[in-house]
């Protein structure tokens, strides 16, 4: 056998033991999901909390997971609970299809264990739940049930890459199988759970994306990324193409009572089953928002009936219908600030546009809230009259509605 590869398979088969030995000097024994200092691990409490932390950080899911765990003791819990109630503890938390998910995912958990008297025993029988991936599906397998699992998610690629040095894009899939498979390679057959652990925690606190802390690391000695002094050149991305922008106006529609007109998203579009103000979609003629300067000229509103294909996903029945109201209505809102210097858009990012809203104001009278009121209600379309504070405080709302309550 060379020489080098008898080197690569000591420095294989020691990385394990050098990583679990960080973790119990230096890893986080006390997150409130973690289940390696018990004999008898919660699935439940691995899945819910490896779904909130798909894309979002410890600290941020730390007071979600409380009031989850609060609210829903029990997958049975959370099967059971009304959408809305599940939407408003997941409000904040972004990326909106993982509550939709998560709230699927805990009615098939639910079926499964009925006809089987328990959770999932398998790695397919995971990912064979909504919401559930490869990395996560290993997971709740190592941490959730103490049996064999291997993760390969972003914070165990970021390590992966450096240490091995592996210089291929990782969002092209030979790239991903290579990091697997040296995932499985190095994930050992005794305590995997207590390894993904470790692995995940690594990644967080010493492999870090800009700062790595490679001095306090256990596999500085063989990291090729850090021989070479390159730690931050990996993993290697494809760059993403600049994101698109998109305005819109966010209608307050008040009534003479104060309440304001809330519709529920559908469940296809962006923030499905999530209650927002009705939007009407703007197309920017010229120039771009750099600021609080550019007022709303140059700017006409998108004809619904158009049929624009940029907005098609977003826009929903009940906003055409809202819009086709107020044209025949002769009803114009206007803008909600007193100065010029307030008049700038609420800007939100979103995963594949930033998104530009400026909220506008319009009071009704009685016989107009009548009016539209029927025209809502024929075309079954969800919405409810709340105050914003009301609104705030009983439905699921997502960010960018928070932000012009909030304004
Ligand atoms: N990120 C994803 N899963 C995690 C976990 N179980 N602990 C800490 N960070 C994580
Ligand atoms: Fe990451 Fe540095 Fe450790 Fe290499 S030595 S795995 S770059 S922290």
């Amino acid at each position: 056998m060379p020489t080098h590869f008898s080197q690569l398979s000591s420095s294989l088969n020691s990385f394990a033991p050098r990583l679990l030995d960080w973790f119990a000097e230096n890893g986080r024994h006390d997150l409130p999901w973690q289940q390696h200092q018990t004999d008898t691990p919660n699935p439940y409490i691995v899945w819910l909390s490896e779904v909130m932390l798909q894309q979002t950080q410890v600290t941020t899911v730390l007071p979600y997971f409380a009031r989850f765990m609060a609210s829903f003791p029990t997958v049975q819990d959370l099967a059971a609970a009304d959408w809305d109630l599940v939407a408003e503890h997941w409000a904040g938390l972004g990326y909106y299809a993982r509550a939709r998910n998560l709230h699927k995912g805990a009615k098939q958990l639910v079926t499964v264990i009925e006809a089987t008297s328990d959770f999932p025993q398998t790695l397919a029988g995971w990912e064979a739940i909504s919401g559930v991936g490869p990395s996560t599906a290993g997971a709740i397998m190592a941490m959730g049930l103490h049996h064999y699992g291997v993760i390969c998610d972003g914070n165990v690629k970021r390590v992966l890459t450096r240490w091995a040095a592996i210089d291929g894009d990782i969002t092209k899939s030979a790239t991903t199988k290579e990091l697997w498979t040296l995932a499985e390679r190095l994930t050992p057959n005794e305590c995997s759970g207590l390894f993904a652990q470790a692995m995940m925690d690594m990644g967080a606190t010493l492999c870090t994306r800009s700062k790595p802390a490679c001095l306090l690391c256990p596999l500085q000695d063989d990291c090729l990324a850090h021989a070479e002094g390159r730690e931050t050149d990996y993993p290697v991305k494809a760059k993403k193409q600049a994101k698109p922008s998109k305005f819109s106006n966010a209608l307050l529609i008040e009534s003479i009572d104060h309440d304001i007109l809330w519709l529920q998203r559908p469940d296809n579009g962006i923030w499905g089953g999530l209650w927002s103000l009705p939007l009407q979609f703007v197309e920017k003629i010229t120039g771009n928002v750099t600021g609080k300067s550019e007022k709303a000229t140059g700017d006409t509103l998108l004809d619904v009936r158009s049929n624009e294909k940029v907005y098609e996903v977003e826009f929903t029945t009940a906003e055409q219908i809202i819009s086709e109201w107020l044209i025949e209505n002769k009803l114009v809102a206007e803008s909600v600030s007193n100065t010029l210097l307030d008049d700038a858009p609420i800007k939100h990012s979103l995963t594949h546009f930033h998104w530009y809203l400026t909220p506008q104001k319009l009071t009704i009278d009685a016989t107009q809230m009548a009016g539209l009121n029927k025209k809502l209600v024929a075309a079954d379309i969800a919405f409810k009259w709340l105050t914003e504070q009301k609104a705030q405080d009983s439905l699921g709302l997502p960010r960018a509605m928070m932000k012009i309550i909030e304004r």
